[in-house]
């Protein structure tokens, strides 16, 4: 077998979840600096419109597509749009939350917080799959979820959040079964990344200090460090990975 060591990526079109601020305009930017045209979704116009911006400044092309994920049949009407228009080789689900309603003890979660965790994280990442299957299947594409270390191990008063990611983790085990050998499905199980997301633990001095003494490496991620794993995932170089979650964690898994 003749296996060339470039990401082959030039010329196909990946569609980013949650493209528009932190972790995923990164990848967004990352796919499109490895040639491939990009489309982020996310719900927030302006925002969004600098993401799509910033990719075609790459030389790609890209398209304006606001959509909430939790939306199933706007999802299923973008994915089809994108298809006909670009194709779609390459889905990342990476929209998320994880609201202060979803936060803390049970008893201080709320119904409406642990219904968005879950229908962000997890629900809306099935759905986006199932609307890009037909055509992932015919690019011969790949799919790639964003998890969390949430995902492998717990994590105290993010019971919501964590039960979600764990979901994405066996959701991306049992598509990758369901889907092979036609499409590879892998999953990233980022650490603690500087975003939006993680805002308020970064303004908490204390907790800030606690997470960097427990991470390895001693710092947060920069989201563009998310963007690498994710482009290997999607490429050619991962070409007999399915089934996979990867963390890029500064090693707070090795534990
Ligand atoms: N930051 C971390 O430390 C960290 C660590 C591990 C895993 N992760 C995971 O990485 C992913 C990205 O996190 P991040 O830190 O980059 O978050 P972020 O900065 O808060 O960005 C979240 C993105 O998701 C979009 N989004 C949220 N709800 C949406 C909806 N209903 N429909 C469409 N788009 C939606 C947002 O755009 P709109 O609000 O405009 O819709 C935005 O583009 C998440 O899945 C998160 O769980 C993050």
């Amino acid at each position: 077998m003749d296996v060339a060591l470039e990401f082959g990526l030039e010329d196909t079109t990946a569609v980013v979840t949650g493209g528009s601020r932190g972790i995923g305009r990164a990848i967004s930017v990352g796919f499109a600096e490895a040639g491939a045209n990009v489309v982020p979704l996310a719900r927030d116009e302006s925002t969004l419109e600098t993401a799509v911006e910033a990719v075609r400044d790459r030389g790609v092309e890209s398209r304006f597509e606001p959509v909430d994920v939790t939306d199933h049949a706007a999802v299923d009407g973008c994915v089809d749009r994108i298809a006909d228009d670009l194709g779609v080789d390459v889905v990342v689900n990476n929209a998320g939350v994880n609201p202060d309603s979803a936060l803390g003890r049970p008893g201080d979660v709320t119904d409406a917080g642990l219904r968005q965790v879950i229908d962000v994280n997890l629900e809306a990442a099935f759905a986006c799959a199932r609307a890009a299957e037909p055509a992932l299947r015919a690019s011969g594409g790949t799919l790639v979820n964003v998890a969390s270390v949430g995902g492998l191990v717990g994590l105290p008063r993010q019971h919501p959040y964590v039960a979600s990611k764990h979901g994405l983790v066996g959701l991306t085990r049992s598509l990758a079964l369901d889907w092979a050998p036609a499409v590879r499905v892998n999953c990233l199980a980022p650490g603690y990344v500087a975003t939006d997301l993680t805002a308020d633990l970064r303004a908490d001095e204390d907790l800030r200090a606690s997470i960097e003494d427990r991470t390895p490496l001693d710092r947060f991620a920069d989201p563009a460090e998310i963007a690498g794993p994710a482009v290997f995932l999607a490429s050619d170089l991962a070409s007999y990975v399915t089934g996979a979650t990867l963390s890029v964690d500064g090693g707070w898994t090795a534990r």
